[in-house]
């Protein structure tokens, strides 16, 4: 393939041979994990780069309609009580304001649905939404303005005053972790093999030690924002979401309308994280809109998204090992409590990567959760795994040490042959590869193990490494619909999304390679309800569901196909297993000269084009293997011996991530992971009250995250082996960046200064305080 300004044109002309493909169960794998076609794997730059870096490209709050008004909310100051007195009368009199909307006034409606509760549920807080006037958290909406400008809106919103009956609220972690009560995340967060306690207490070599992570927020370039409006009955919704169809259908619930009246758009999305469901200010904007009968615009302040959108939540770990000397574990024990409230579902499973990456004798996890009075917390990057695995991999380091083998090697030591907490064999599991590989290119042979052996000058280097690990997920319900016409173009039509992933672009790939067209004869059509599909862009899964439901797809275009052509057809008489796609047509994969070109086959069949919709199959091949994604990560730190200062020198990520799509925006996903991870290392915190339950630090100037200078040059490899139980054989990369970069960095200032944090984030008063 060639990449001339920015057009990619591909020599895909090995046909694609259709079947049999089935990567499920007694199937043959996806005949797209091959590496020999031109366009899988290749780094194609972004399709929609050009549309974004001119501006081009319109996000929810880029939309203008006619006669469109701005919305602004108004929060609680308190985090449990009622409203006593509420005063809206001079944001009633400001300039330009069409409504406030408050408990009084607001229409009657359903409690949102809780994410998770249903397939298509979309909301991270199932409180009632401005029906009556209790307060529930600190930073609870109380009231909207409409105005005619942002400012005016504002500007009224700021002559609003409330005054509350307080009550007494649980907001401080210790008080709540008195009542804890078992967590579940879509199941039990609870494993026990043998008994680990008394085998922790037999062993020759242990740790048993306790890690902290603080409350986060997720801090998407593009704030949330939605810009929607009413047509009778009907609700027009263009949004920034992770779930189009989840968000129609919630809605439509919500409203009490049908699905089908419910229209949400979302073609561009500038981050997401976890953080893009539904949120109360989508359900506000809505009824205020039906109520002023005028479309709105509501686009959160950085506040407004911290007061509203709910973060990752806080968590306090234990993780003992028990090994003998050879390393091998005895015991593994990783238990510990989460903040949450009893309106939402996320309890931080930060046990989950301790179910599946190292084999011991006996094992318990528990995942206990401390209620608050606070804002649902939620989904938030690689929820569990980012903190968990910031928790376990120091562990290993620290046992490690003490037993005196290389961390790296004790990880290897223990490498299971199956998943140890399931029993289920791996689909493909490449981590000593991994680790291995990463190892050499980082120069890990230079370390030396005792701490603080290395300074030049005023600073301190040290080396560390963790293990990462995220699930393959595919969600049910992908669905697609192919779209074939005579000049030989394709559309696919799939409720997707792109948030800046790539996913536009790897799917053109994967469905151009699969059609045997050019990449600019394919177009795919995402972000939109009314296609086919329930997609999620989250759990790392999307890649997944839109393959499995494009492979489908793609069978029935070529039954359909094969059919147009008829018998004067060279491909008369063939079966879809016998033919593949290639140079825009279809061959007979053993005897290339027999095919025919698309264009040829519709004119033949006088149809201006073939359109056909399926299903993918159920995800069966999760339930069959333990599935997941890999890596290894490696930092170098320097660690000024004076003021504590960390910064990070150099980073490696080895992944293995099943076939890699498209080098370059794996690359880049792999990197902003990382990248996030060395935030939730060193800065990221939301300073939570305890005393108010107010969040104290709502912008970017006061809650921490890296920029260029505290990033170096990251170095990326992966192994690029295909699982052969997947759709293209690939996993999902999208969260899987973030894991293990917590412990990596901790192991690594370890190393430098012999100073162990355990809490993050590793902020250079926990050094200082640590040398005093
Ligand atoms: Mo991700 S936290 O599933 O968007």
């Amino acid at each position: 393939m060639s990449i001339v300004g920015g057009s990619v044109q591909a020599e895909a002309k090995l046909p694609v041979p259709l079947g049999p493909e089935s990567w499920e169960p007694e199937g043959e794998p996806d005949p797209l994990i091959r590496h020999d076609q031109g366009l899988i794997g290749a780094p194609v730059s972004r399709l929609d780069g050009a549309l974004k870096v001119t501006g081009a490209a319109r996000f929810a709050a880029d939309v203008q309609m006619e006669g469109m008004v701005y919305a602004s909310l108004a929060f609680s100051t308190i985090a449990k009580g009622r409203l006593a007195t509420l005063d809206t009368s001079a944001a009633e009199g400001a300039p330009g304001v069409v409504l406030v909307m408050t408990h009084r006034n607001a229409p009657r409606m359903k409690a949102a649905p809780l994410f998770l509760t249903s397939g298509k549920a979309a909301a991270g807080d199932d409180r009632p939404v401005m029906q009556d006037d209790r307060v529930h958290w600190n930073g609870q909406p109380i009231a909207l303005v409409l105005a005619g400008t942002q400012e005016q809106a504002d500007d009224a919103r700021s002559l609003i005053r409330a005054t509350y009956e307080i009550e007494e609220a649980t907001t401080a972690f210790e008080k709540a972790k008195s009542h804890a009560r078992p967590g579940s995340f879509g199941g039990d967060l609870r494993n026990e093999v043998g008994d680990a306690e008394a085998a922790l207490a037999a062993a020759l070599y242990r740790v048993d030690l306790t890690y902290l992570t603080p409350y986060q927020n997720h801090n998407a370039i593009e704030p949330h924002a939605a810009t929607l409006a009413w047509d009778g009955d009907e609700l027009i919704v263009h949004d920034c979401t992770q779930g189009v169809t989840h968000m129609a259908w919630s809605l439509a619930d919500i409203f009490g309308l049908e699905e089908e009246q419910v229209h949400v758009t979302a073609p561009f999305v500038g981050g997401a994280f976890g953080s893009k469901t539904l949120w109360q200010h989508h359900v506000l904007a809505a009824a205020a809109s039906r109520l002023a009968r005028r479309p709105v615009r509501i686009a959160l302040s950085r506040e407004g998204v911290y007061r509203v959108v709910g973060g990752r939540t806080a968590t306090e770990q234990r993780v003992a090992i028990g090994a003998q000397a050879d390393g091998h574990f005895h015991s593994l024990i990783h238990t510990g409590t989460v903040a949450m409230t009893r309106h939402n579902n996320v309890p931080e499973p930060f046990i989950l990567p301790a179910r599946r990456l190292y084999a011991a004798d006996s094992v318990k996890l528990d995942v206990q959760v401390a209620d608050l009075d606070m804002l649902a917390n939620t989904f938030m990057r690689a929820p569990g795994e980012a903190v968990g695995s910031f928790a376990l991999e120091c562990a290993i380091d620290e046992l490690s040490e003490r037993i005196g083998i290389d961390p790296i090697e004790l990880r290897i030591r223990n490498e299971p042959d199956k998943d140890p907490t399931s029993g289920r064999p791996f689909s493909s599991r490449h981590l000593v590869e991994a680790l291995r590989l990463g190892a050499e290119r980082f120069g890990w042979d230079n370390r030396d193990p005792r701490p603080g052996a290395r300074r030049e000058g005023e600073w301190l280097i040290g080396m560390g490494c963790a293990s990462a690990t995220y699930p393959y997920q595919r969600f049910p319900g992908g669905a697609a619909r192919i779209t074939l016409s005579k000049d030989g173009h394709a559309t696919v039509e799939i409720a997707a999304h792109e948030m800046g992933m790539g996913t536009a672009t790897v799917q053109t790939q994967v469905t151009a390679e699969r059609l045997g067209l050019p990449l600019d004869q394919v177009t795919l059509a995402y972000g939109n309800s009314s296609y086919p599909g329930v997609v999620l862009a989250g759990g790392s899964q999307q890649t997944a569901s839109i393959g499995g439901a494009v492979l489908a797809a793609h069978r029935e275009l070529v039954s359909e196909l094969l059919k147009l052509a008829g018998s004067d057809s060279p491909l008369a008489g063939l079966e879809p297993n016998e033919v593949g796609g290639t140079d825009g047509g279809l061959c007979k994969l053993d005897e290339p000269e027999r095919r025919e070109s698309y264009a040829s086959i519709l004119a033949r069949a006088q149809r201006d084009e073939v359109s056909v919709e399926a299903s993918a199959p159920p995800p069966v091949e999760t339930t069959e293997w333990s599935m997941h994604s890999f890596g290894a990560q490696f930092c170098e730190v320097r660690v000024n011996a004076f003021t504590g200062e960390t910064r990070v020198s150099r980073f490696l990520g080895s992944f293995d991530c099943g076939r890699i799509l498209n080098a370059k925006l794996a690359a880049s996903q792999f990197r902003g992971g990382i990248i996030m991870g060395l935030g939730l290392a060193l800065m990221e915190e939301t300073q939570f009250d305890e005393r108010k339950g107010r969040v104290m630090n709502p912008s970017l100037a006061e809650y921490h995250i890296p920029v260029h200078m505290d990033v170096p040059e990251i170095d990326l490899i992966w192994t690029d082996i295909p699982d052969p139980h997947a759709p293209m054989g690939a996993h999902g990369i999208g969260e899987i960046g973030i894991t293990g970069v917590g412990a990596a960095v901790a192991n690594a200032i370890y190393n430098a200064t012999g100073t162990r944090v355990r809490e993050l984030p590793i902020t250079l008063d926990k050094l200082l305080a640590a040398w005093a």
